[in-house]
């Protein structure tokens, strides 16, 4: 027998008789961020509005959706007629849906992201975009303020807060288009390619020293010490410790992928804090002669001896797949670590 509902309707009497217009709906859109790898960093594609609103303004390529289409159909058409790119590996980073982000009308919009090689694409403007523009994009974080930096046919700068887990607000758009700022810093973020907020070493290295006390096992110790490191720092992609042995660097315990087994004393930043006794800061590692690459994603990496008696007994090797990554809050950070560490591991 067919279910009837609580009007006596069954499933096809009920689709006959309902109004979709009875509930208000919105439009939906799409938003692309399209990211390339620089060695200044990353890039990103914007175009310029040539219709309102924000006439003249940078924006991310995007457009509304058709009938018939899904939303990932609409974000490959509306990149292709507002830059020409095509085949792009879109990533969806979010769905934003905040009250008057559109000027125009109620509008929620999917954002998507991709990201290409170096030197890689050039698009054509088309459509509604009067021109096209690849931008050079910094992320900063100064107390509680996240700035985007943008530098290309023009320089501008958005400031953002951060606004729950995932979601940011915007405190100044820097000029562009509806909220795209936030779209960009959502795409960033999933990307990993936004510069983590700084971390709050007081509490981290107070984490540290409950977990290592009392604890007799110096191998122990440094494999909580590399977890604790890897679940709260962000923008890491290598985190653990080399120890000294027969006058050369092995691998310790670590959280990341797998890394080189032998380093010795005159390769590689881990050999260079292990020979000069002090902490390496290499905002750049290409910069850096006999940086050893052990995993090609890395772009920055902080070093750290550990000693007994001040002499060093192996290092704390941190990588970020991020230029500038680490700052001199965290080499403050990292080495109070460190020391918190050499009390616990004194019989390796
Ligand atoms: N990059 C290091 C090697 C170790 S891996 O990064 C884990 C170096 O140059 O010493």
């Amino acid at each position: 027998m067919e279910l009837l509902d609580k009007n006596g309707l069954t499933e096809e009497e009920y689709l006959k008789t309902y109004r979709p217009g009875d509930w208000p709906r919105p439009s939906v859109t799409a938003d692309i961020a399209v990211f390339r790898e620089a060695s200044t960093g990353c890039e990103l594609l914007l175009i310029r509005r040539g219709g309102h609103p924000f006439l003249g303004k940078w924006a991310l390529p995007g457009g509304f959706s058709e009938p018939g289409e899904t939303v990932d159909e609409t974000a490959a058409r509306e990149l292709q007629e507002e830059t020409s790119l095509t085949g792009l590996h879109l990533v969806p980073v979010g769905f934003f849906s905040t009250p008057g982000r559109d000027v125009r009308a109620w509008t929620m919009s999917e954002g998507f992201a991709a990201m290409l090689p170096e030197g890689e694409a050039e698009p054509k403007a088309g459509d509604d975009a009067r021109e096209t523009g690849w931008f050079t994009l910094d992320s900063r974080w100064d107390s509680g303020v996240l700035s985007l930096i943008f530098d290309g046919p023009e320089r501008f700068e958005a400031k953002l807060f951060r606004d729950g887990a995932y979601a940011f607000s915007i405190a100044d758009t820097g000029g562009l288009a509806f909220d795209h700022a936030h779209i960009i810093a959502r795409a960033m973020e999933k990307l990993g390619l936004l510069q983590p907020e700084p971390t709050d070493y007081v509490t981290l290295n107070a984490q540290l020293a409950s977990l290592v006390e009392g604890v007799p096992h110096p191998l122990a110790n440094l494999s909580n010490a590399a977890a604790l490191l890897w679940e709260t720092l962000g923008g890491i992609n290598w985190a653990g410790f080399y120890l000294m042995e027969d006058g050369r660097l092995v691998l310790g315990p670590f959280q990341g992928k797998p890394a080189c087994i032998e380093i010795p004393l005159h390769k590689g930043v881990c050999g260079a804090a292990a020979r000069a006794n002090t902490t390496q800061l290499v905002p750049d590692v290409h910069a850096f002669p006999g940086h050893i690459a052990c995993d090609s994603a890395s772009r920055s990496e902080i070093v750290i001896p550990l000693r007994r008696n001040g002499k060093v007994f192996g290092v704390l090797d941190i990588d970020s797949p991020l230029l500038h990554r680490f700052s001199e809050a965290d080499r403050a950070g990292l080495e109070a670590f460190a020391r918190i560490l050499e009390k616990a591991v004194a019989d390796i």
